[in-house]
C-alpha cells in the first residue's frame, strides 16, 4: 500500500469556466508561499485531495463534527422554552428563509451499530399518537414565525421516516403546507432519509408526489457477512429497485449512506461493496466512521468487538474508499462526504457558497431551522435549541400546550465569531483573514493570536499554510479539517477530557 496517494481527479471541465486554476500547493502551482500571492486571493478551490497515511495515524483522535458550534454538549437548560419563543419572534425582523427537520423516531428492526435517536417497534399504531403530537408542534412553531417566511429545506431524518404509512407521510406534508409556505420545487431543497427495506413499490413516486426531491439512500455494506453481523440484512436488488425509481420519479440528487469499521469488513470485502455503488453512479456518498460507543448506544453491545477491523485495517479501507472514489470521479467535499464535480454541493464548494449544518453540508446558508419532533435540534438567530429525547416527556410537553425545547445556548459574541471561521474552513479548506475582520471588526491576528499558533505544527506537517491573509488547507490537509477547525474551538480543552466524541478517522 502507497503511503501518501494524491487523489487528484481533473473536475468537470464545464464547471471551470473562467475560474481562476492553478495547483493547489506552492509546489504545483510553480509558486512558492508568499511569492506574488496571498492565501486570501487565491481563486476558487481546487478540489484535490491527498491521503497521506502517516499524517493521519499521527493526528487520529477524538473530535466533534462540528454540524454544530458550539456542539450538543455545551447545551444547558437554561435555554428554555420561553426563552426560544423570544428569539423566534425575533428573527422575523430578518425576513430570511426557513429550514424545517422533522425527526421520525421508529424503526422495524434495530441495527446494532445505530448511533441514531431511534425506537425499534413492529408495533405502526405508535406512529399516529406521535403524529398528532408534530401537527400540534407544527402548530405552535408556526405561530412564532411570519407567515411570509419562505421554507426552502425540509428534512425528514430519523429513525425511518418511511415506517409511516403511505396516509400518514401525506398527511404530515399536507399539515406542514398548512402552517408553512414551501418554496417551489426548484428552489426548494428537500430530502428525506430513505432504508430501502421500507420503501416498497409506489413509495418513491409517492415521496416525489408529496414534495421531495433529493433522498440518501442506507446502504452501510453489501458483504451478507457483514450484514448479518450487524443485523441489517439488506439485498443489493432492494437498494437499486429504491435507487431506480428515484431517478425515475426525477429526484435530483440521490446520496448512498456507507459504514467503514464495521464487522468482518477489510479494503478487499469494503472495494466490492464500493464497485457496486460506484456503478450505479449515485451523486453523492457518505462515507462514515462506524463511531463504537457501546457504552452511550446500547444495541452496539451486541456487535462482537473480536470481529471489528483493527485501526490499521480501518486506515487500508478509508484510503482505499478515498482513491477508489476519486479515480471514479467524486470529489471528496469533507468530513465523510464525497460528491460528483456536476453535484451541486461541488459547485456550491467551488464556488463559495457550500454551507453545513445539523443536516451535514447544503447550499442554503442563512436559513433557520426548526427542529419538530423527539430530540430535533433547531437553529434560530444565534441559537440552538433541542427538543426532548425522550417520547413520553415530548408527548408530556406538547400535551401540556407547551413546545418541547429543554436545553439550547445562545451564543455569544465569541462563540458566533468562532462558528464563522471553523464553517468557513470546513466548508472551504481556506479562511480569509481580511473577511472575517470586515464581518465582525476584528484584528484577526490580536484576536486569533493563540489559536494560530496552535496550528503552527500542521504547518511544519504541510496540512495547512498561513500567511498575513488567510489560511489555506493543502490537499494533505483536508481529511484531517476537524483537527485544523480544533484549534479555533474554544471549549475543546474542557471537551477533551470527555471522552464523548469519535475518532477523527
Ligand atoms: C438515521 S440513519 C439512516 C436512515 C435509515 N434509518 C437507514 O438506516 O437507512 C443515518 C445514517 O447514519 C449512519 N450511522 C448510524 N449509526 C452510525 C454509527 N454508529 N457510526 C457511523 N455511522 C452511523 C448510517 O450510515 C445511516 O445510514
Ligand atoms: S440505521 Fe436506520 S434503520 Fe437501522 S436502527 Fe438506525 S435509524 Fe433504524
Amino acid at each position: 500500500m502507497l503511503e501518501k496517494t494524491d487523489t487528484t481527479k481533473t473536475q468537470d471541465p464545464s464547471a471551470q469556466g473562467s475560474r481562476h486554476q492553478e495547483g493547489f500547493d506552492g509546489q504545483a502551482s510553480g509558486h512558492p508561499a508568499g511569492a506574488g500571492r496571498s492565501l486570501a486571493s487565491e481563486g476558487a478551490a481546487d478540489q484535490r485531495t491527498v491521503f497521506d497515511l502517516e499524517l493521519i495515524q499521527r493526528y487520529d483522535q477524538s473530535g466533534p463534527r462540528y454540524t454544530s458550534y458550539p456542539t450538543a454538549v455545551e447545551f444547558d437548560p437554561a435555554f428554555d422554552e420561553t426563552r426560544y419563543q423570544q428569539v423566534c419572534r425575533e428573527t422575523n425582523a430578518s425576513g430570511r428563509p426557513l429550514s424545517l427537520y422533522f425527526h421520525i423516531p421508529f424503526c422495524d428492526t434495530v441495527c446494532f451499530y445505530c448511533a441514531c435517536n431511534k425506537v425499534a417497534t413492529k408495533d405502526r399504531s405508535l406512529v399516529q399518537p406521535y403524529l398528532h403530537r408534530v401537527y400540534k408542534e407544527l402548530e405552535m412553531q408556526s405561530a412564532l414565525f411570519d407567515d411570509d417566511r419562505l421554507v426552502e429545506q425540509l428534512h425528514w431524518g430519523g429513525g425511518t421516516p418511511t415506517f409511516m404509512s403511505a396516509e400518514q407521510m401525506r398527511e404530515l406534508m399536507a399539515e406542514t403546507r398548512k402552517h408553512f409556505k414551501l418554496a417551489d420545487d426548484e428552489v426548494g431543497e428537500y430530502s428525506i432519509e430513505i432504508d430501502p427495506r421500507e420503501a416498497k413499490g409506489d413509495t418513491i413516486a409517492l415521496l416525489r408526489e408529496i414534495g421531495f426531491n433529493r433522498m440518501s439512500l442506507g446502504v452501510q455494506d453489501f458483504d451478507p457477512r457483514v450484514q448479518k453481523a450487524v443485523n441489517r440484512v439488506q439485498t443489493e436488488d432492494e437498494t437499486f429497485a429504491v435507487l431506480e425509481a428515484a431517478r425515475r420519479e426525477g429526484f435530483r440528487s440521490i446520496s448512498i449512506d456507507l459504514i467503514y469499521g464495521l464487522p468482518h469488513q477489510t479494503a478487499e470485502s469494503f472495494m466490492d461493496t464500493l464497485d457496486k455503488i460506484i456503478a450505479v453512479g449515485p451523486e453523492r456518498l457518505s462515507v462514515f466512521n462506524y463511531a463504537h460507543l457501546p457504552r452511550r448506544f446500547m444495541p452496539q453491545r451486541r456487535i462482537d468487538e473480536d470481529q471489528l477491523p483493527p485501526p490499521q485495517v480501518k486506515l487500508e479501507i478509508l484510503q482505499a474508499t478515498t482513491e477508489r472514489l476519486s479515480e471514479a470521479g467524486w470529489l471528496y467535499i469533507g468530513m465523510d462526504h464525497f460528491a460528483r464535480p456536476d453535484d451541486e454541493l461541488a459547485l456550491a464548494q467551488r464556488n463559495g457558497t457550500l454551507y453545513r449544518n445539523f443536516q451535514g453540508y447544503s447550499t442554503h446558508a442563512d436559513c433557520d431551522l426548526i427542529g419538530i419532533g423527539v430530540t430535533s435540534i433547531g437553529k434560530v438567530g444565534a441559537t440552538y435549541g433541542q427538543n426532548r429525547r425522550e417520547l413520553d416527556e415530548y408527548y408530556a410537553d406538547i400535551d401540556a400546550g407547551r413546545l418541547p425545547v429543554f436545553r439550547g445556548i445562545e451564543l455569544n459574541r465569541d462563540d458566533e465569531i468562532r462558528r464563522d471561521v471553523i464553517t468557513r474552513l470546513i466548508c472551504h479548506f481556506k479562511l480569509d483573514f481580511g473577511e472575517i475582520e470586515r464581518a465582525w471588526d476584528l484584528n484577526f491576528q490580536n484576536y486569533f493570536g493563540r489559536d494560530l499558533a496552535k496550528l503552527e505544527g500542521m504547518q511544519a506537517d504541510g496540512l495547512l499554510e498561513i500567511d498575513s491573509s488567510g489560511i489555506r488547507v493543502h490537499p494533505k490537509g483536508r481529511m484531517l479539517i476537524r483537527n485544523i477547525c480544533m484549534a479555533f474551538d474554544a471549549y475543546m480543552e474542557a471537551k477533551q477530557g470527555q471522552g464523548g466524541f469519535s475518532k477523527v478517522i
